[in-house]
């Protein structure tokens, strides 16, 4: 049996924060806490912010908002978590072979991390990044999370733009001229690459992307706007 606990809209207009999650059930038959395993698109904050059921809500209210198939929205949020979790394992990859290139004692293994990070690295990079901003962007719409309801959802899609463009902008025009490093240093003619410069893509990667993971995790800050909340208890 699922008891609704309240709203999101009452907690949101009482703390001003969002809550914990927008499924605002918890289970009683024992089954233990279903509040994270169980969310139901119906019961998010907007739609729940009423109490009401879907059915009881009003006929237009219900129909101008297009939400995710609940089994879509399990399946969108494992690859937007996988694809969040990949982006952070290929920053951790790229920071051991910024750092084995430049400290690394042999130079063939010096020579061979930076041909690695210049071949192998940065467009999957690229890829794990547009797959989180893509399922990120599908579950905020597909939701009432929103894109620009939530502080919290609004500032990960700002910070998950911005290192997609760091990437395409900064790190990819580069990576031919690592490369060439790379294999100028088994030559013993490295050329001028500042190789020291990518220290900075995964120390702010990652920085970055933990941050990002916190807010996913506690939701903190409320709505963008009371407006918008007071608009949608209606
Ligand atoms: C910057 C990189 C990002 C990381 C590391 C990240 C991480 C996560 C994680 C770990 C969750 C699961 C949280 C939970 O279930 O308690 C999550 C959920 C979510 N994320 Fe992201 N995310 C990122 C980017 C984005 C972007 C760009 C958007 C949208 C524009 C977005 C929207 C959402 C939404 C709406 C949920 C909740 C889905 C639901 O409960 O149905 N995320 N994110």
């Amino acid at each position: 049996m699922i008891v609704p606990i309240g709203s999101a809209g009452e907690a949101t207009r009482r703390t001003g924060t969002s809550g914990p999650h927008p499924a605002r059930s918890v289970a009683v038959h024992g089954a233990g806490d279903q509040r994270r395993c169980e969310p139901d698109p119906s019961d998010a904050p907007g739609a729940a912010v009423t109490s009401q059921t879907p059915e009881r809500r009003s006929a237009p209210a219900a129909a101008s908002r297009w939400r995710l198939p609940r089994s879509w929205r399990r399946a969108t949020l494992v690859l937007h978590v996988i694809s969040a979790g990949a982006w952070i394992g290929i920053d951790v990859i790229v920071a051991v072979l910024v750092l084995t290139g430049w400290f690394g004692a042999e130079v063939n293994v010096r020579s061979l991390a930076y041909r690695a990070l210049a071949e192998f690295v940065v467009r999957p990079m690229l890829g794990s990044g547009l797959a989180c901003l893509a399922t990120g962007v599908v579950l905020g719409v597909g939701t009432a999370w929103g894109l620009v309801r939530y502080w919290w959802v609004a500032v990960k899609l700002a910070l998950n733009l911005a290192l997609c463009i760091l990437i395409v902008v900064l790190l990819v025009p580069g990576m031919d001229a690592v490369g060439a490093y790379g294999e100028h240093l088994l030559t013993g003619t490295p050329s001028s690459t500042q190789v020291g410069r990518l220290f900075f893509p995964p120390a702010v990667s990652l920085s970055v992307l933990t941050f990002a993971t916190v807010l996913a995790v506690c939701k903190p800050w409320g709505r963008l706007r009371r407006s918008t909340a007071r608009r949608d208890d209606r």
